[in-house]
């Protein structure tokens, strides 16, 4: 593969890429949707924190706050100047759309001023850029052969199983599964809040979680069905099962657990004294924690992830697919990694993840989905809006 010549269109192949979909407000450099030469990452977690998940308003204030140094900075660490740019890519959706929109603006203004292309990204797209931006080398997924990629998209606004397939230098999506309530990143953040312990969650439950025994509570999955409501076109025959996952059920049985067994004291008295620590560490959160609490923590994790596996792995075969890539906040997780990548190898299907740094949200990964279209000269216009509800495939 040819990685530095480019053709006169290709230009260099610098792309720089926005993203503020949430609360993380995030510029990167990457060249030729392959090499991440900056990746920086203004985080709101502090300013959210306070009040237990994120405030609409205050992220598009943090956005407005943040934009302008976060752009520099990722042009200063990549040792490159506006006029190296090839194109401007930023999120249309979905995410909050003040949030949105500060990214969009700013990505707008910036594409005109300069004179460069503008390219609206997907934010689940991103994710999956993730992976196959860090995925090269011999066997790669996007090496012939490989398609249909299974990816599993799981993070705090998102659980959703999409085949991906490359097609005459496009990528293609279909949507073959989704939640039908909570994400899963969201269960992990409601039940941490419920146990006392700070925001986001998820990272807190996968600290908390090897002092636990995951057996002690059955969590019990129940299998999802969803009616075909009047008017809507049944789904076809022949066609693809859908994966349906749900999370609000197990958020609500950890609630009936902590009331049946008397621990909201033990959680107030938790939340207190965290809460009144400058930088709690996960050891803090262990020392505050019985063994009934860390044995819940455990056996919900374990069940979350054995969900998000039996389902994952059941739509990989029921797709043919050999490929698996499993990306956003949740596939951080250390328990989901371990037991995706053993499973994985059971079956003979190749799995892959992001670094724990892309696995977040994060703007190499918008950057590095925009290449393609960059090829195709596949451009926003200045009408460019955002899409709170976007859907992918
Ligand atoms: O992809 P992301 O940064 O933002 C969204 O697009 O939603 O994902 C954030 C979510 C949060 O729910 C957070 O608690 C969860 O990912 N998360 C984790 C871990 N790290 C982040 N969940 C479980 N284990 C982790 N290590
Ligand atoms: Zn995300």
């Amino acid at each position: 593969m040819d990685m530095k010549h480019g053709s006169e269109r290709d230009g260099t192949g610098l792309i720089l890429g926005i993203e503020s979909s949430c609360d993380e407000t995030a510029a990167a450099v990457v060249r030729r949707g392959r090499e991440t030469l900056s990746n920086i990452v203004a985080s709101q977690i502090s300013t959210h924190a306070l009040f237990g998940g994120v405030v609409p308003e205050l992220a598009s204030r943090e956005h407005l706050r943040n934009i302008v140094p976060v752009v520099r900075a990722a042009l200063e660490q990549a040792g490159v100047g506006f006029p190296d740019l090839d194109a401007i890519a930023v999120t249309r959706g979905p995410g909050l759309a003040g949030a949105l929109l500060v990214g969009i603006t700013y990505a707008k203004s910036l594409a005109f001023a300069l004179g460069k292309p503008l390219i609206a990204v997907n934010h689940l797209e991103g994710h999956i850029h993730a992976v196959l931006l860090e995925d090269a080398g011999e066997g790669a997924m996007e090496a012939p052969g490989q398609y249909p990629i299974l990816a599993l998209v799981v993070s705090g606004g998102h659980t959703h199983l999409y085949l991906a397939e490359l097609v005459g230098g496009s990528w293609r999506y279909r949507n073959v599964g989704r939640t039908v309530d909570d994400a899963a990143g969201e269960a992990f953040d409601k039940v941490a809040k419920l146990l006392g312990l700070p925001y986001p969650g998820g990272p807190w439950i996968d600290a908390l979680a090897p002092y636990g025994n995951p057996k002690a509570v059955p969590f019990a999955f129940a299998q999802v069905k969803t009616k075909v409501k009047r008017g809507e076109a049944a789904p076809d025959e022949g066609a693809l099962p859908r994966t349906l996952f749900s999370f609000s059920g197990i958020k609500t049985a950890v609630l009936r657990y902590v009331e049946t067994h008397g621990m909201k004291p033990s959680i107030a008295a938790r939340q207190a004294a965290l809460g009144g620590m400058e930088n709690p560490k996960a050891a803090d959160a262990v020392a505050l924690c019985d063994s009934q609490t860390l044995d819940l923590i455990a056996s919900f994790q374990h069940a979350v992830v054995g969900d998000l596996l039996r389902k994952t792995f059941r739509a990989a075969e029921a797709a043919g697919a050999n490929s698996l890539l499993v990306t956003g906040g949740v596939a951080a997780n250390r328990e989901l990694r371990v037991r995706f990548t053993a499973e994985a190898a059971s079956r003979n299907v190749r799995i892959a993840f992001p670094s724990l740094a892309l696995s977040t949200d994060n703007a190499a990964m918008i950057a590095a989905a925009a290449w393609p279209r960059f090829l195709a000269g596949d451009f926003a216009g200045y009408g460019l809006n955002a899409e709170p509800s976007l859907r992918l495939g």
